[in-house]
């Protein structure tokens, strides 16, 4: 496996792969990997001929009072996962690299509407740091593919309207929540909680599958089905931001008829801020 920092080296190596008849799949990440994250690298590997991931913990989707300096880095470790999973090449810049003049004076992206709504709302500016960043790695990549995860719902719905209204021209997949065996989704701040916070914080998924199995069950009255799904995450320990029961296509509110929907929600365990969803086909 190949491991650079600098965007010139990256893009003629791809280049290179391009030329030769060869195609090319992105994992973008922040690093601290897990088993969710090697999913969308092993889907990666079934979609393209050559794999690339970046790990890059990017300042701008960090709001001032979260955890940008203190979020896990483990580059040395993931970079060894990487290779003994098969990747080609790792991209993992500096801050200087991905925005040489500074974040603060740095050309945006923003996808409007859907970045303002859910995660938008209790993580002001976060999504423009992710389309901004997620941008900028897709023009230094030139992927044909980019695979992301199901966890992060909302962002792969706004990555995907990004990439449609700027005509990138990149397929955009996603891939399902892998989850530890109690259900807890996996995540790099799952680190931050000791063994009982994560037993505690099971009934995250627990409360989804509970409005799933209602609405299978002919369950129609949406905000009843968030007050109860909030109620069972508060009695449990947690303190919830939202649950809201949404269209799966724009993430908008779900009418009577309505049969692709998706359960997600957010909540604070400690200092930790956890997020999960759950697909509902009715
Ligand atoms: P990060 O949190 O490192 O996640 C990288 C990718 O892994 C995202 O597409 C995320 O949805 C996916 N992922 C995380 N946990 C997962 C799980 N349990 N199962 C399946 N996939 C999972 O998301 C980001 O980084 C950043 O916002 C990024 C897109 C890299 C832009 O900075």
């Amino acid at each position: 496996m190949k491991r650079f920092d600098s965007i010139d080296e990256v893009r003629a190596l791809i280049a290179e792969w391009h030329e030769a008849g060869g195609t090319v799949a992105l994992v973008p990440t922040m690093g601290n990997l897990h088993k969710g994250h090697m999913s969308l690298v092993a889907r990666a590997a079934g979609e393209a001929d050559h794999v690339v991931v970046s790990i890059f913990v990017n300042p701008t989707q960090f709001g001032p009072n979260e955890d940008y300096e203190d979020y896990p880095r483990s580059l040395d470790a993931d970079s060894r996962r990487l290779s003994q999973a098969g990747v080609d090449l790792l991209f993992a810049p500096s801050v200087e690299t991905m925005y040489p003049d500074g974040a603060d004076v740095a050309t945006t992206v923003n996808v409007p509407g859907l970045s303002d709504v859910l995660e938008g709302e209790h993580r002001p500016g976060h999504f423009e740091g992710v389309t901004s960043v997620v941008c900028r790695l897709l023009n230094i990549c030139n992927p044909d593919v980019a695979v992301f995860g199901q966890k992060d719902y909302q962002q792969f719905a706004i990555l995907k309207r990004m990439a449609a209204d700027l005509q990138l021209p990149v397929r955009l997949v996603a891939e399902p929540t892998e989850r530890e065996q109690n259900g807890l989704a996996m995540s790099s701040r799952n680190g931050y909680l000791d063994d009982d916070q994560q037993q505690t914080a099971t009934a995250i998924y627990k409360s989804l599958q509970q409005a799933q199995t209602e609405l299978l069950d002919g369950a129609r009255d949406y905000p009843e089905l968030e007050r109860a799904a909030e109620a069972s995450i508060k009695a449990a320990g947690l303190s919830p931001e939202y649950v809201a029961i949404r269209e799966v296509g724009d993430l908008s509110q779900p009418g009577p008829d309505s049969t692709d929907l998706v359960v997600l929600t957010a909540a604070r365990l400690g200092k930790v801020r956890l997020i999960d969803n759950l697909i509902v086909t009715l």
